[in-house]
């Protein structure tokens, strides 16, 4: 059970185990980003949540928060997982394994709550009464939803989708929607948009952490409920508020809602904005044309906390969570598939989460590797760039080993695959920006993916080199004997 009601529970129990830092006078324009950017580069583990107050021009109490599920405490004491097991794969197992047993656990409609104590409409409105930060040097606008949650109503089946995809502030009371093909919520504004009818969307931001990791998680399918599977993870039935506007529910205890519609054809130029696979990848500085969020209403708690998520060249504040969330997603499909032998998962940081994915596997039958490999490929909705099989004496984590792998094991002529024509977007950086529009609209973009088969050839596997490295005996032994002249190295 983790079961925090809000935001400031899951804060405050996060300032108690030390991994909160408060940062006073930090201006929105550029200051609170690079001090983030920093510290989520340059400084040790483990990376605090930074709380941003006294933010020059607002009142005391507007404040921003980074780097919500930026470590793996943090990420442990979010998903019910045990904290004094936080080494990646040890994360990566004890989610694998609870995540099957949760169950999903409807919400309780409320009539009302926190996030009501203000509300704001009509001429009243004003995005920028928020402390909305510039991030990096070359972006085109403030963001107000980078650790958010955008709501939607499919106009079909009537499910309601939690989706985190980038808003920008587009004035007093307009946003733009960056949700990338594919994405549930692009799918949803097309179904509105093929219709001629006008959509009907909520914007949630600062919420209880288990929300915010399912509207970021890939691995939730189209029409299952993110607000359920919340529930089933915190043990704890969500509470939800019907929004007076848009009808659309949301999270009782959120520190900000907006509420607010989508027109058909009604578009704004949105970016660019440095994304989180370190470049500014959309169309490079040009921005972009993307739909209109008509701001009909903004409700906020006293002393509203607004979330944020710092993309920049990785490590950055999200790629820690992604790493986890790919990690065990692509676990499960290729459980799903039934294919056996599967050891471990680890989608690397500096690949983004997502983009360098390894596995780690029993080699049971001749092609195993090369079929684990091709079917963890198609895993991630954008771009999924290179799949890596290693044998399972390797630590799927750990890149020393997998690279050592892949540079003695790998007779690249046979067990290097490109695989063309695969699913990608327009946040891919290797495709020229000019490929990525015509004639003013998107392009539907493919891109290949790679999988390396890093094993040994299942062939001659027992007859393979020995290994140059000393046993568990004389290591123990070792360590034993050498116990003074080795403390405090090992
Ligand atoms: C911090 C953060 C920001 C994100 N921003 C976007 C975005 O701007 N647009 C987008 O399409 N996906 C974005 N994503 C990825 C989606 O949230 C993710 O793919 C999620 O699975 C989408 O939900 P869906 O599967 O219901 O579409 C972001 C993810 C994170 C962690």
């Amino acid at each position: 059970m983790t079961n925090f009601l809000d935001l400031r529970q899951y804060l405050a129990a996060v300032e108690s185990h030390g991994e909160l830092r408060h940062v006073s006078g930090a201006h929105w324009d550029l200051e609170m980003g690079a001090i983030v950017e920093l510290v989520y580069r340059e400084a040790k583990d483990p990376k605090p949540v930074m709380v941003f107050d006294d933010i020059p021009g607002f009142p005391r109490g507007f404040r921003t928060a980074f780097g919500m599920l930026a470590s793996t405490w943090r990420l442990a004491k979010t998903l019910g997982l045990p904290e004094d097991e936080i080494a990646p794969m040890q994360l990566h197992h004890n989610w694998y394994r609870r995540q099957k047993e949760i169950r999903p656990l409807a919400p309780r409609i409320v009539s009302t709550g926190p996030v009501m104590e203000n509300t704001v409409s009509g001429a009243d409105i004003d995005l920028l009464k928020f402390p909305v930060p510039r991030f990096h040097e070359m972006d085109g606008g403030r963001y107000i939803g980078t650790a958010h949650a955008v709501i939607q109503k499919d106009p079909d089946t009537g499910w309601v989708n939690v989706g985190t995809y980038r808003v920008m502030v587009a004035g007093k009371d307009r946003l733009a929607l960056h949700a990338t093909p594919g994405k549930h919520g692009n799918i949803i504004s097309n179904k509105y948009f093929a219709k001629g009818q006008v959509m009907p969307i909520a914007i949630v931001i600062g919420m209880d952490p288990v929300l915010w990791w399912l509207a970021c998680q890939p691995d939730t399918p189209w029409g299952m409920s993110e607000y359920e599977a919340a529930g089933g993870i915190s043990g704890e039935p969500l509470q939800l508020i019907n929004g007076p506007f848009s009808g659309l529910p949301f999270p009782a205890h959120a520190e900000i809602v907006i509420e607010g519609e989508c027109h058909p054809n009604e578009e704004t130029d949105e970016g660019p904005f440095g994304e989180w696979s370190g470049y500014y990848a959309n169309r490079g500085l040009k921005p972009v044309p993307e739909p209109v969020i008509r701001v009909k209403a903004i409700h906020y708690r006293n002393d509203p906390i607004l979330t944020c998520s710092m993309p920049s060249v990785p490590p950055h504040t999200f790629t820690l969570m992604l790493a986890m969330a790919d990690s065990v997603g692509i676990r499960r499909r290729l459980e799903e598939y039934g294919l056996p032998g599967v050891k471990g998962v680890w989608s690397n940081f500096s690949g983004s989460g997502g983009l360098f994915n390894v596995i780690a596997l029993e080699q049971l039958y001749s092609g195993h590797a090369l079929q684990a490999g091709i079917l963890a490929s198609q895993y991630s909705a954008e771009m999924g760039a290179f799949t890596v099989v290693v044998d399972d004496d390797i630590d799927p984590s750990n890149m020393d080993q997998v690279l050592w792998a892949m540079v003695t094991r790998t007779r690249l002529d046979r067990q290097m695959h490109v695989i063309p024509h695969c699913h990608t977007n327009s946040v891919n950086p290797a495709i020229p920006p000019d490929e990525k529009m015509q004639d003013g609209k998107k392009k539907m973009l493919t891109s290949a993916r790679v999988v390396i088969d890093a094993c040994r050839d299942l062939s001659w596997k027992e007859d393979w080199y020995p290994v140059a490295r000393m046993s568990n005996e004389l290591r123990d032994k070792t360590l034993q004997k050498w116990k003074t002249v080795l403390a405090g190295l090992i």
